[in-house]
């Protein structure tokens, strides 16, 4: 950058570049975006592969340090008896480059006894401040929808598949998602709900390691296996942030609502 430029052009510079936040003291460089845009492969059967694999395709899809990454993240879970063991280890995980950017480690919030567990996709701006999920306008509409079902989010553990917020709000990459994976799968054993309500597509996505829009998934029974085998009934809905933006489909959410509440009752 030329360096006779005044603080205004240097900012309208930044601005025509696309940084529209601050993160840190020190700028840093940012990586060459992808060329070409690839439908997400199913994470877990790209990082389940051992990283001595020889197979190619493991190591041109996820780099090797990601799959080193997730296994340490799968290690480290396996030592965690508690939420609280947990989110020390994740506090103290650096396999994830998000970590380098968030301001917070936003960790899953709620009772450890919850019979609902809920999953965003990764903190926005508000919870990368305050280092608790789902506290922004996501969050008010989510109390809101919890409360007209007579939850209160305190009775509920609500986390996300990333405990770091992606810079700006961009789309968690493959590699991000499935280092974080074994975080997630770790809370979910922990607490061990009757139910889970997951929000948004990609978050179904990465945990149940499929490609289906959201819009096929939504309002049906699904399963998860938890690492004792045992299954947990899954329903996936629509993102808060996406009914915030297209108030037209509350309605659908409302019903995947009452569908959870009447499994919960059933119980
Ligand atoms: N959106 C999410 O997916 N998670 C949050 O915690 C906040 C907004």
């Amino acid at each position: 950058m030329n360096e006779n430029l005044g603080i205004k052009e240097i900012l309208d510079w930044y601005i025509t570049a696309g940084v529209d936040e601050i993160c840190g003291e020190v700028p840093f460089a940012l990586a060459e975006p992808e060329q070409e845009v690839r439908k997400p492969l199913p994470v877990a059967a790209v990082a389940a592969r051992p990283a001595e694999s020889s197979a190619r395709p493991a190591t041109t899809e996820l780099a090797q340090a990601t799959i080193s990454a997730c296994q340490s993240a799968r290690e480290l879970c396996m030592k965690a008896e508690t939420l609280a063991d947990l989110k020390a280890l994740v506090e103290g995980f650096d396999g994830c480059a998000l970590k380098l950017t968030a301001n917070k480690t936003v960790f899953g919030y709620g009772s450890e006894n919850a019979r609902l567990l809920l999953i965003g996709e990764a903190p926005g701006a508000d919870e990368d401040r305050s280092g608790v999920p789902f506290v922004g306008r996501s969050g008010h509409l989510l109390e809101k929808m919890l409360k007209a079902i007579g939850f209160d989010r305190d009775d509920c553990f609500i986390t996300n598949v990333l405990p770091w917020r992606p810079p700006g709000n961009r789309t968690p990459t493959e590699g991000e998602i499935a280092v974080c994976l074994p975080f997630l799968k770790r809370q979910i054993d922990l607490v061990s709900p009757e139910a889970i309500m997951i929000l948004g597509g990609s978050a179904a996505n990465a945990l149940l390691d499929n490609g289906e829009p959201i819009s096929k998934m939504r309002g049906k029974w699904l399963e998860y296996k938890k690492t004792d085998g045992n299954k947990v009934p899954v329903l996936a809905s629509f993102h808060p942030a996406y009914l915030l933006r297209n108030s037209g489909q509350k309605a659908k959410a409302w019903v995947d609502m009452l569908r959870m509440k009447q499994k919960l009752s059933n119980n």
